[in-house]
């Protein structure tokens, strides 16, 4: 397939060379405009990738967007225009609501969302580390998608395995976004490892936001139990519990965080359903705090 990465930070670099490395046509695109990258994924010799080339873009099978929440928006505005008709479009970041508002503009196209547990660093623009493996998840967002689901997985399973499909990706999506509202401001507000959030008065605040969670999602009309979220919370603490979250790094490096579309957009569901959820307010309200402080 022809396969086009809008984003090409440590997600979309990642993907891009083991979507090479399985004979596919893999070209980016960046907001620079540059003609070409070379990319080096952990110690292998560099692959170098096409780059902002509008004849390409035109003749893509499927455009993976791998920037981040807020970034959805301005980044796949300005190409959508140059995509060919049955483009299909792959979105792949944390936190919810960022589709939602550009779906109406690419109705024609099969969209997908992808989920992702792989973690990649970015070292300089030309260097990325694999550094942990992990699983994918695919789903559709529209009827047009189903059609060509299994193909894709079966692409990108080749890929990067394991890479599966979720014929209600609203849930896996959902059970991520629980979990990342309860670590990612934790962790950056006390300035700590995940594992850290382990000690008992964070675990107290941690089912508070687990309760006010199950909430939304119900209400939502997914499932959500209250006690196992708590319970796949401190699991996921555990199992990485050397990690620096997301938020965490975002804000330590000075970088807008993706708070809007994971306890934002959990405040803004809570708020259409009237349901209380204080503790996740406040939390919220912090990280908006310390992210005015830095200057990006
Ligand atoms: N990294 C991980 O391990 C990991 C794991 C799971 C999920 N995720 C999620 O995946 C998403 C991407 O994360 P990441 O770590 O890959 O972030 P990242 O390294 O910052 O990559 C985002 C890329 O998007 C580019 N970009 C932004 N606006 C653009 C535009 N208008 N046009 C073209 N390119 C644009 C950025 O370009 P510049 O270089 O010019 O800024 C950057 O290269 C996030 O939602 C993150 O939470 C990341």
């Amino acid at each position: 397939m022809n396969i086009c990465i809008l984003g090409a930070g440590a997600i979309g670099s990642l993907w891009a060379c083991y979507l090479h490395n399985a004979g596919h046509t893999v070209s980016l695109w960046t907001r620079g405009s540059e003609a070409s990258i070379s990319l080096s994924l952990d110690e292998r010799p560099p692959l170098v990738f096409p780059c902002n080339q509008e004849s390409q873009l035109s003749d893509t099978d499927v455009l993976l967007v791998t920037v981040k929440a807020w970034q959805v928006e301005s980044a796949i505005h300005p190409i959508i225009s140059l995509l060919k008709p049955h483009c299909s479009i792959i979105f792949s970041h944390n936190g919810m609501g960022a589709v939602e508002t550009v779906l109406p503009q690419i109705s024609d196209h099969p969209v997908y969302f992808a989920t992702t547990t792989h973690g990649a660093l970015r070292k300089d623009k030309n260097q990325i580390q694999h550094t942990g493996q992990g699983q994918t998840i695919i789903g559709s967002l529209n009827n047009l998608a189903d059609d060509q689901l299994d193909k894709l997985v079966e692409a990108f399973n080749l890929a990067l395995p394991p890479v599966h499909s979720d014929s209600n990706i609203g849930q896996a999506l959902w059970n991520k976004l629980a979990i990342n509202c309860c670590i990612n401001p934790l962790t950056t507000l006390k300035d700590c490892r995940n594992g850290e959030l382990a000690a008992k008065d964070t675990l107290e605040t941690i089912e508070t936001l687990c309760i006010e969670i199950a909430m939304v999602i119900n209400a939502e009309g997914y499932t959500c139990d209250k006690n196992k979220l708590f319970t796949r919370t401190k699991q996921v603490i555990e199992a990485t519990s050397a990690n620096f979250s997301s938020m965490h790094q975002d804000i330590h490096h000075n970088r807008p965080t993706e708070i809007d579309y994971i306890t934002g957009y959990l405040l803004q569901r809570a708020q259409a359903h009237n349901i209380d959820t204080p503790m996740n307010k406040k939390l919220f309200d912090q990280i908006k705090q310390k992210e005015a402080l830095n200057d990006h």
